[in-house]
């Protein structure tokens, strides 16, 4: 039977080389996205789910959903992510607070109703970023991305105590990947969507330790 991935924000950048990755290696994909259609994805193992982490309602929506076409996930991915005021040197309230909304409301309440439904030696991954680290930041901008991450990597701290033995949770930085979140990565980006995903996917399939934060380009775990 196949192994039922979720992972949000599949509709492009790094989530949608990685539902893609996932699929092509037998897994079961539900592919999360705001409209709920994604492009490119005519298996019978992919399932589109519509979610928009913004809002409370989607999120029940999509929670009823899962709940009613599967009796179980393996791994979910927390890969949806914004970051809006990525490079910029001082916070504004408006992004910091739609920052706060997805990166880090709404993954944690969309989370904790799955849990559940996340099988015994299942996975939760949640996709952090380098600039969340709190021992190794030596900057000054992208105020609201980088808290957001460190409160992320919290959640993932968190949920690896009280999952102890049954479920292995992990922070990951993807990279430095050439995607539109912000508009030095298509250019400067060093890796691509592919190649991220396929290191993702290679760290979610080894028998990791519950509970760390791993960095897939440089293969190394990070400082919290
Ligand atoms: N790119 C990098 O170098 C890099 C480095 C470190 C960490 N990361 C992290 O990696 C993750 C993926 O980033 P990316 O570079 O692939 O970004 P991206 O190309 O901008 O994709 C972001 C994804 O998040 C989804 N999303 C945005 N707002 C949402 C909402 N309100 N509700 C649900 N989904 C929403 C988008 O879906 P829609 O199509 O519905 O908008 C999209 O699929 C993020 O968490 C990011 O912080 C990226």
């Amino acid at each position: 039977m196949n192994k039922v991935v979720l992972i949000t924000g599949a509709s492009r950048g790094i989530g949608y080389a990685l539902a893609k990755k996932m699929l092509s290696k037998g897994f079961y994909v539900i592919g999360a996205s705001r409209n709920g259609k994604i492009e490119g994805f005519e298996n019978d193992t992919f399932y589109s789910l519509k979610l928009d982490l913004s809002n409370t309602s989607s999120i029940e929506k999509a929670h009823d959903e899962i709940k009613e076409k599967f009796n179980h996930i393996d791994v979910l991915i927390n890969n949806a992510g914004i970051g809006p005021d990525l490079d910029t040197p001082r916070p504004d309230l408006k992004s910091f607070r739609e920052t706060f909304e997805i990166n880090v409301t709404g993954t944690v309440f969309f989370t904790e109703p799955l849990i559940d439904l996340i099988s015994e030696n299942g996975k939760i991954v949640n996709v952090s970023s380098k600039m969340g680290a709190l021992d190794i930041c030596e900057r000054t901008d992208s105020v609201a991305y980088r808290m957001s991450k460190s409160a992320l990597n919290m959640f993932t701290k968190i949920l690896a105590n009280r999952l102890k033995n049954k479920i292995k949770v992990a922070s990951i930085h993807p990279g430095w990947v050439k995607t539109t979140i912000a508009k030095d990565n298509i250019v400067n980006g060093r890796i691509t969507t592919e190649e991220s995903a396929k290191r993702i996917f290679n760290f979610v399939n080894t028998n990791f330790t519950s509970g760390v934060f791993w960095d897939v380009e440089a293969q190394t775990n990070l400082p919290w």
